[in-house]
């Protein structure tokens, strides 16, 4: 018997062979998804000359790492320690754009010193940089999305105001006179407009308002938009179409191109499209009881292991891998910490027996990245298929 759900396929005893050998719960990283994605998402730009940073704040574990250098992927990082392993596992520093917010300039310094690119998102930085080192290390420019998403496909839940990332439309003159003070190189210009775009125009309107920066920055060479494309994590989830999303980006360079006669590369930093279908988290269903009219499936994994169903109200499918047939009944999938650790409400699975191995779905992402020790409860092994 196995299991089909997105592209996961794995037999009920390939499951329990796994569990056998790392315990459970456990993290199983299937790298043929990994390289479908990178293919898919390389089709869809190729008619323009591109990079991929991965974003590895997704997902950091290392042979996934090495997976991604051998398939030529930079690195976006977030932390001067997701800088140290990305080194380890053999980026060129060149290829890492470090995006910090809110550390001492120290860390933009270590960084520096290692070699990597910068992407500047407030005018203190832009400041202490100009100022510690003129025009000697180039930089990118951070914009607040506000700037870019079009009115009418701004999503309802307003993430691009409540966004703090990047500099203001206000300030943007202030940032040009900062730049024009200490001739700081300004290489590329950088948004991230959200972790969900859905807005297929998005990529063209945020081109169209950095090229207009572009335009009083001769150094500019790239334009970095960011990562936030999702893949769908259910049946009728919402996602967006990779060549719409790349057909709008055409006329706004093409324009550029023939106006100034200056071609833009395009980077982008890609985290949960390029991982997220890869993870399947299997978690043991140790105690089934009755609650009033629920059945609840307690399992041996929690949010401390996968916190997006808690954090973001994200929907995981859930399958039962050791009884992937049989008629179904309603479940509450609940985690093992001490906390109403409710996973999944109201799941039709294949009845569920105690010490059935259950597969949490769309897990590659933020799963494991964000996990905690909380309850005083270890990290669960990752493996790499
Ligand atoms: C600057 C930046 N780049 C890339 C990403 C990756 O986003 P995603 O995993 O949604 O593609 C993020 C996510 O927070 C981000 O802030």
């Amino acid at each position: 018997m196995s299991s089909t759900v997105n592209s996961w396929k794995i037999s009920s005893a390939q499951a329990e062979e796994l569990a056998r050998q790392h315990g459970t719960p456990l993290y199983i990283y299937d790298s043929k998804i990994v390289r479908r994605q990178i293919d898919s998402f390389r089709a869809a730009f190729s008619r323009f000359d591109h990079r991929i940073h991965y974003a590895m704040k997704a997902n950091s574990n290392t042979s996934l790492l090495h997976l991604m250098k051998e398939l030529g992927m930079g690195i976006d990082a977030v932390s001067i320690d997701e800088i140290r392993i990305s080194l380890e596992v053999g980026f060129y520093a060149s290829d890492i754009i470090f995006t910090p917010n809110g550390v001492a300039f120290e860390e933009l310094q270590q960084a520096i010193d290692l070699g990597v690119r910068l992407n500047i998102e407030n005018l203190s930085y832009l400041e202490k940089l100009g100022e510690a080192h003129g025009g000697d290390v180039p930089c990118t420019l951070r914009v607040h999305p506000g700037l870019v998403i079009p009115e009418a496909s701004r999503d309802a839940t307003g993430w691009y105001q409540r966004s703090r990332f990047g500099i203001d439309r206000q300030q943007i003159p202030l940032a040009l006179q900062i730049i024009k003070k200490h001739a700081i190189r300004v290489e590329a210009l950088h948004v991230h407009s959200s972790s969900m775009i859905l807005d297929e125009t998005v990529f063209g309107a945020a081109a169209e308002i950095l090229i207009d920066l572009a335009r009083e920055l001769p150094d500019v060479v790239a334009l970095d938009l960011g990562g936030g494309i999702r893949p769908p994590h259910h049946a009728d989830d919402d996602h967006p179409d990779l060549d719409a999303l790349a057909r709008s980006l055409e006329k706004p360079l093409s324009e550029f191109q023939q106006e100034t006669g200056r071609k833009l590369q395009l980077w982008f930093e890609p985290g949960r499209y390029l991982v997220s279908e890869c993870g399947l988290l299997v978690t043991r269903a140790n105690v089934i009881k009755k609650v009033g009219d629920r059945t609840v499936v307690g399992v041996d994994t929690g949010f401390h292991q996968l916190i997006r169903p808690k954090l973001y109200g994200a929907r995981h499918e859930i399958v039962n891998l050791s009884r992937p047939e049989g008629p179904l009944h309603d479940y509450d999938i609940c985690g093992c910490l001490c906390e109403e650790d409710e996973l999944a409400g109201n799941r039709s699975l294949p009845q569920v027996h105690e010490g059935d191995l259950l597969g949490i779905l769309n897990a590659g992402a933020y799963g494991f990245s964000m996990a905690s020790t909380y309850n005083s409860r270890p990290l669960p092994a990752e493996v790499m298929i």
